[in-house]
């Protein structure tokens, strides 16, 4: 059996390197050919933990990786992993996809097997009907379902730990009509994953499990974020002791459950988005929906407030920020408030230095030499007035008085309570912990 895997992004690449380093016939397509070539010599184009040793394994079972969308003739399965962006106005960008799926199709003409394409990428509900099928069918001269099979295949994995959610998924989700294409992909399936519950169901409800995901995933985000928030008036209140108690609720259960400076990333935000747009064209009213959103744009302020309170007047004023990565084990700066925040201090005129264990090219790219980039902790805090720990960087734990001697003034922001528990000589504030007077 031949497996193609279009779009060598976090979800397509580690898919192409898991599948491979299991032995399966696999040839990842992506049309950078930049990124072809560094992914053959066994370079992740990003940073994600074990990818590139899956990758090498992958590539001495002999992966191809390739920029010719021609090679998926002859393949038994296609997996389409492209990027949905957002447009300018939130909603869904499907011109990528779109376009992925119309080469596809002229492709498809000349297959002389009748493969089954999954398409992983996150559509709004109704993009396979009204869109992907129509196009595959009028570039292919095929008929879906008879020729080939189609089938809805939302992606469930976290970045940072993209391998071990690609080799263990929690749950997988089919979605099309009945055919025999859908039999043969159940089959599959339940022997790559046999201990995985697999969900059968039609396009439109797949496409919508993956947008209730994630929202409620950043559901979840903004409520403990709106408690923090509370809990900072309350002298003495621990948010992380509430979210623990609650997370022991089996209704409730203690994931996502982490206060910080707001959910960001390349998904949670941008899918939210989505989904507010695609609500209000059914004609329903998104209500829970935007508040969640309000508060994950506003938790930024928390941060603004303290150091304004702090200093008065934020103008020429010397802030560290130590995280720029959306969160840790990544270099993916995308939708990081991280960045938001610097770029809000920077309007301020405030003087920015920043440490990050692996997103320091990434977001050179966006401020160049706007700001200040550290190659240590040390010397980021090296005659700084204020640091913000924006990101759960496992180096940031280790954080102790001897480091914040050279600071001038000793304004600690800990966004992820990582320090909590140390005695420090400092003026330290954490987001959801109420301060004592
Ligand atoms: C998210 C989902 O978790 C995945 O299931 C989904 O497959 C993926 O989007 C996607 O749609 O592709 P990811 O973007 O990798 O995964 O990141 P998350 O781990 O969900 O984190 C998102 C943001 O929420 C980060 O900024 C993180 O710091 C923040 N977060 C997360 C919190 O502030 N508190 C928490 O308790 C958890």
């Amino acid at each position: 059996m031949k497996i193609a895997i279009i779009g060598l992004g976090f979800v397509g690449l580690s898919l192409t390197s898991v599948l491979a380093s299991k032995g399966f016939n696999i040839v990842g397509i992506d049309i950078d050919k930049e990124k072809c070539k560094k992914i053959s010599n066994g370079i992740s184009p990003f940073y994600e933990p074990d990818l590139e040793k899956t990758l090498k394994k992958g590539l001495k079972n002999g992966l191809k990786i390739s920029d010719d969308i021609s090679l998926i003739k002859n393949c038994d399965l296609l997996f389409v992993t492209v990027g949905t962006p957002q447009d300018t106005n939130g909603a869904i960008d499907l011109s990528i996809i779109k376009k992925a799926a119309s080469t596809i199709g002229k492709n498809l003409k000349e297959n002389k097997k009748q493969p089954i394409i999954f398409i992983k990428s996150t559509v709004i509900p109704g993009t396979m009907k009204n869109d992907i099928l129509p196009i595959l069918e009028n570039n292919s001269k095929k008929k879906a379902g008879k020729d080939f099979g189609l089938i809805s295949n939302p992606e469930f994995l976290q970045e940072s730990n993209a391998i071990n959610d690609t080799k263990f998924p929690h749950a997988i989700v089919l979605g099309g009509y009945q055919t025999r294409f859908m039999k043969k992909a159940k089959k599959f399936f339940v022997k790559l994953h046999p201990n995985t519950p697999i969900i059968i169901t039609n396009h439109q409800t797949a496409e919508m499990i993956k947008y209730a995901n994630n929202s409620f995933l950043a559901t979840k985000i903004s409520f403990i974020n709106q408690l923090s928030n509370i809990c900072q008036k309350i002298p003495g209140a621990n948010v992380d002791d509430i979210a623990k108690t609650m997370g022991l609720d089996p209704r409730i259960g203690g994931l996502f459950l982490n206060a910080g400076p707001g959910y960001g990333g390349s998904c949670l935000p941008k899918d939210m988005k989505a989904l507010i747009n695609f609500a209000k064209i059914t004609g329903i009213k998104p209500v829970l929906l935007n508040a969640v959103e309000e508060v994950n744009i506003k938790q930024l302020d928390q941060i603004i407030s303290i150091t304004k309170q702090r200093f008065g007047e934020l103008s020429g004023k010397r802030i560290t920020i130590l995280g720029t990565a959306f969160k840790p084990n990544t270099d993916d700066i995308r939708d990081s408030i991280a960045i938001e925040l610097i770029k809000k201090f920077l309007n301020r005129k405030v003087e920015i230095t920043i440490h990050d264990p692996q997103a320091i090219k990434n977001t050179r790219n966006i401020f160049g030499d706007k700001i200040r980039y550290a190659k240590s902790i040390r010397d980021a805090l090296s005659k700084s007035q204020c640091v913000v720990i924006m990101t759960q960087w496992k180096q940031y734990e280790k954080l102790n008085n001897n480091e914040f001697k050279n600071m001038t003034k000793k304004i600690v922001i800990d966004c992820r309570r990582m320090l909590v528990k140390k005695q420090l000589d400092v003026d330290y504030y954490a987001i959801g912990l109420g301060r004592e007077k």
